[in-house]
């Protein structure tokens, strides 16, 4: 049986982000090319997008590509970014079947004009699913995406548009890539990794935290619905005590 049937509708995450990592590993196992670890990882994904447009996720934000991963070696890089235009293609069409509007963050200026394209031309298409928003990090890194932020923010105030009192963690949220999105609920990681790896720091600062040993391209529906459990059991108290919740429920 699903473990689907054990999970409390009225009781969803709105925005779940993850990390999606252990491909190479996943590869590596099985004595391949780490690049098949990504093909069979786009596996995953099409199935963790569809588990979540299902059950009824508002957000889902997927770390597909890190700053630091335009380090990997240049045959990586570019059979990551083919994968990606790939797949952009490919799952456009399941997009519009299932009203699900595509989104990206990073830093996307860095990506080659094929690549920007495609993803352009699939975020403006999709743009008035409201189903699910699927939300891609590419060439994303949170300490990017903060310093950025701050510049935004540095440009107003020398402009006269905001005073320096007037600067509260609203306005650092409105200038960030994220402004679109409420704050992740849940974060999953797979790979048995402990560690942030530079995805999403400030949104991060009361999502429940998940962290799974299976490898990204084992991941599908049913490992979803283990970290929705998971999260549903977990008491988000934001710094308050669990007495006061209570009062609040009751
Ligand atoms: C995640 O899998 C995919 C990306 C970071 C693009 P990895 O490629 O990091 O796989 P491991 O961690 O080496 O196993
Ligand atoms: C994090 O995975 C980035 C993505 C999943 C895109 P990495 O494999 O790059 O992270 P580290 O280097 O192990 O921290
Ligand atoms: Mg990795």
């Amino acid at each position: 049986m699903s473990l689907k049937s054990a999970i409390q509708i009225e009781r969803l995450p709105k925005h779940i982000a993850v990390i999606m990592d252990g491909n190479g590993r996943w590869a590596a196992k099985r004595s391949q090319e780490r690049n098949l670890g990504h093909e069979q990882g786009a596996v995953a994904v099409r199935q963790t997008v569809e588990a979540a447009a299902e059950i009824g996720i508002e957000f889902l934000t997927l770390y597909a590509f890190s700053t630091e991963n335009w380090n990997r070696p240049k045959d990586e890089v570019d059979a990551l970014m083919e994968l990606l235009v790939r797949s952009i293609h490919n799952e456009t069409p399941t997009l519009m079947n299932n009203n699900i509007r595509l989104r990206a963050i990073g830093d996307l200026n860095s990506l080659d004009t094929k690549t920007r394209e495609i993803l352009d031309e699939a975020m403006e298409k999709t743009s008035k699913n409201s189903r699910m928003t699927l939300v891609l990090a590419l060439s994303y890194s949170s300490r990017w995406e903060i310093t950025e932020a701050v510049k935004t923010i540095a440009k107003a105030v020398q402009q006269n548009q905001i005073s320096i009192n007037e600067i509260s963690s609203k306005t650092v949220s409105e200038a960030m890539n994220t402004n679109f999105m409420p704050s992740p609920d849940l974060l999953i990681r797979t790979s048995g990794e402990y560690r942030i790896s530079n995805f999403l720091l400030w949104q991060l600062a009361y999502t429940e935290l998940y962290f799974t040993d299976v490898l990204w391209p084992d991941f599908n529906k049913e490992e979803f619905y283990k970290a929705l459990i998971d999260y549903q059991k977990r008491e988000r108290r934001f710094g308050k005590t669990s007495q006061q919740l209570e009062k609040i429920l009751n």
